[in-house]
C-alpha cells in the first residue's frame, strides 16, 4: 500500500504538538495519508509497507498475537524498520542501543531466569506478565522486570512507524466514546507519560469490558498484571531518549506521538478483543 510520508509532525515540540492537537491541525495532516486497513495489520510478521517518498523497503511487523504468544526461549526479533527510519524523532544510535543492548538484555535475563524452571517454559509472554506474582518466589522479580522489558519493547517498536497513520473512523469513535475526544486522550496520555517518576511507561489500554483507558506503570511493569491489555505504549526510561533529548522528556513525547501507526493500534485492539 502507498502511504504519504508525513515526517514533518515529528519535529514539533511537545508544546507545539498539543497546540496542533487542540486546533485539529495534526488530525488534518494525519488524515492526508492513506490509512491501511486493520486487516492488513493482522497478517503478522512479513507485512509489507511502502514509503511513498523514500526508497521502498520491506518491514516485518510482529502482530499483537505474535508478541503475546511468544514462549521460552525468547529471541530478539529485528526492528520492523531500519534503525535510522525514525530520524529525527528517534536517532539511530539510540535505536541501535535501545534495541540491540537494552531489549536484548531483558530477553537474555528472562531466559536465564526461566532456564531452570521447565514448568514455566510453556507459558506465553502474556501469561508470564499477567501471572508473575503467582510464580516461585525466586523467579518473580526476574519475570516481572525482564518479562515486562521483553514484552513492553515489542509493543513500543510495533506501534511506531516511519509512515504514521491516522485513527480510522471506527477507532476515533471509540476514542471519542471513552475520552471525549482524540485531543483529550492525547493530553491524558502525554500527562501520564510526563509525570512518571523515574523510569516507566505510559499506555493506552483496553479493559475486559471493551473500554479504553490511559495508564502509567513504573519500571518495566505491564498493564497485564492489572488485568488490562496494552494496545500502545511509550517508553519513558531515559535510555529511550536521553542521547537526543537529555532532560526534555516532553519533546520526546511530542515526537513519539507523531510516529504512531494508529492502524497498528487498532489491529491490537481487534486482536485483544477477539482473544
Ligand atoms: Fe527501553
Amino acid at each position: 500500500m502507498t502511504q504519504t510520508n508525513i515526517k514533518n509532525p515529528i519535529s514539533v515540540t511537545f508544546r507545539n504538538l498539543l497546540i496542533l492537537l487542540i486546533t485539529g491541525t495534526t488530525i488534518v495532516t494525519l488524515t492526508q495519508c492513506t490509512s491501511p486497513q486493520s486487516g492488513d495489520m493482522n497478517s503478522g510478521a512479513g507485512s509489507t509497507y511502502s514509503n511513498g517518498e523514500a526508497d521502498a523497503m520491506e518491514r516485518s511487523y510482529l502482530s499483537f498475537g505474535d508478541i503475546m504468544e511468544m514462549t521460552y526461549p525468547f529471541e530478539l526479533a529485528p526492528l520492523p524498520y531500519a534503525p535510522d527510519a525514525l530520524e529525527p524523532a528517534i536517532d539511530t544510535q539510540t535505536m541501535n542501543i535501545h534495541h540491540g543492548k537494552h531489549h536484548q538484555g531483558y530477553i537474555n535475563k528472562l531466559n536465564a531466569a526461566l532456564e531452570p524452571h521447565a514448568e514455566l517454559h510453556g507459558m506465553t509472554l502474556a501469561e508470564l506478565n499477567a501471572g508473575w506474582n503467582s510464580m516461585p518466589a525466586e523467579v518473580q522479580s526476574a519475570v516481572r522486570n525482564h518479562g515486562g522489558g521483553t514484552l513492553n519493547h515489542y509493543i513500543f517498536w510495533n506501534v511506531m512507524s516511519p509512515d504514521p497513520t491516522a485513527p480510522s473512523e471506527a477507532l476515533m469513535n471509540m476514542i471519542d466514546r471513552d475520552f471525549g475526544s482524540f485531543d483529550a486522550m492525547a493530553e491524558e496520555f502525554a500527562s501520564a507519560a510526563s509525570t512518571v517518576f523515574g523510569s516507566g511507561w505510559a499506555w493506552l489500554v483496553l479493559d475486559d469490558e471493551g473500554k479504553l483507558h490511559i495508564r502509567a506503570t513504573a519500571n518495566q511493569d505491564n498493564p497485564l498484571s492489572d488485568g488490562l491489555t496494552p494496545l500502545m505504549g511509550v517508553d519513558v526510561w531515559e535510555h529511550a531518549y536521553y542521547l537526543n533529548y537529555q532532560n526534555r522528556r516532553g519533546d520526546y513525547l511530542g515526537a513519539f506521538l507523531g510516529l504512531i501507526d494508529w492502524a497498528m493500534v487498532e489491529a491490537n485492539y481487534t486482536a485483544a478483543s477477539e482473544s
